[in-house]
């Protein structure tokens, strides 16, 4: 197989865009397409200041260096979530997170949620009861307050994610089987902020997974392999693995599955369901929340004080940067 620009042997074969590319290529190929579509959606411009989520892991630390790469100003935030999972998970990503940054000369906050809170998400959901016990509520509950409120704390004008088109693609069929509309009308390459929400947006909404570990192998970028413990067995998970197989007899499934989804969404096919909630500022900390009163992040640390100590008694107040 050889490259399509030069002639020279390719290193890859996209079946689902038929090109195949060679190495100095495609390195110059992902980041062109991230930009083309960072400016397609008006996700954030060179001038604005970007916060990039990194969780250690290829999409997010990809993204991070093709943001570099294109020449955006974008510091990283990492949270530490205090999985273990018997191998040391949240460690190792913090500690790939922090020699990325320190290797590429970037800007990177770290956020330990046990440090400034006093317990670990796995305790949080047990002692919470959230989600029966399973962390993936209370991570995510954790994790979106505390981007929002990173966000808002450091004046940065957008906050961005790893979220790729393999991810994008799962969540939109389970939101399809379960004709969920509100959540298929809110699920876009990028959420406007206001009244005290950040922007948000995931430039590589349109990139396969295999392309980004493609893009951190040739560039030689380490990052964690293994999956947080806690999502095996997920129905995202599931979802993947079937839309795995339907790519692999039908390339191009899931970016077809993707665009129209898109194209139907400007056609204005979830209009009806758009999400015209009143956001009101938690009576507390002041994050945005859609209920008037306290927000269910300070109403969960109430809750984990009653049985942890070492939760301080008011979370609102720690300074986060
Ligand atoms: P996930 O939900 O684990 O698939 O992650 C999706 C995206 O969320 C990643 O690409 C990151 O941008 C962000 N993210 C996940 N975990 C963390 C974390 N511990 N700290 C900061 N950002 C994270
Ligand atoms: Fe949050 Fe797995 S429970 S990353
Ligand atoms: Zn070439
Ligand atoms: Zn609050």
């Amino acid at each position: 197989m050889k490259c399509r620009k030069c002639g020279e042997k390719a290193v890859i074969n996209m079946r689902q865009h038929k090109l195949a590319l060679c190495r100095e290529h495609y390195l110059a190929w992902l980041p062109e397409q991230v930009e083309r579509f960072i400016e397609k959606y008006k996700m954030f411009t060179h001038t604005e200041k970007v916060l990039m989520a990194v969780s250690g892991g290829k999409d997010s630390l990809g993204l991070w260096h093709i943001l570099k790469t294109l020449g955006y100003n974008a510091e990283g935030l990492y949270i530490g979530l205090g999985i273990d999972g018997g191998a040391g998970y949240s460690d190792e990503s913090r500690a790939l997170s922090e020699a990325f940054a320190k290797e590429h000369g970037l800007i990177l906050h770290v956020v330990d949620i046990e440090q400034k809170y006093g317990a670990t998400i796995p305790e949080l959901a047990v002692i919470s009861n959230r989600g029966q016990g399973k962390p993936c509520s209370v991570c995510g509950l954790n994790k979106r307050y505390l981007f929002n409120r990173v966000a808002l704390e450091g004046n940065f004008d957008v906050i961005v994610t790893g979220h790729n088109l393999d991810d994008e693609v799962a969540v939109l069929m389970q939101n399809t089987f379960n004709w969920a509309g509100g959540y298929l009308a809110r699920q876009a390459p990028v959420l406007p902020g206001g009244a005290g929400l950040a922007r948000k947006a995931k430039p590589l909404c349109r990139i396969y997974e295999r392309e980004m570990t493609a893009y951190c192998l040739l560039q030689g970028i380490e990052y964690i392999y293994a999956e947080c413990p806690h999502a095996e067995g997920s129905t995202t998970i599931y979802y993947k693995e079937v839309l795995n197989q339907m790519e692999t007899d039908r390339p191009g499934t899931k970016l077809q599955y993707y665009v129209s989804f898109l194209e139907a969404k400007k056609a204005g096919l979830f209009a009806s369901v758009e999400d015209k909630a009143v956001l009101h500022p938690c009576d507390r900390c002041g994050q945005p929340t859609s209920a008037p009163g306290e927000c269910a992040w300070c109403r969960m640390w109430d809750r984990v004080r009653l049985v942890k100590t070492t939760v301080p008694v008011s979370p609102e107040s720690v300074s986060l940067l």
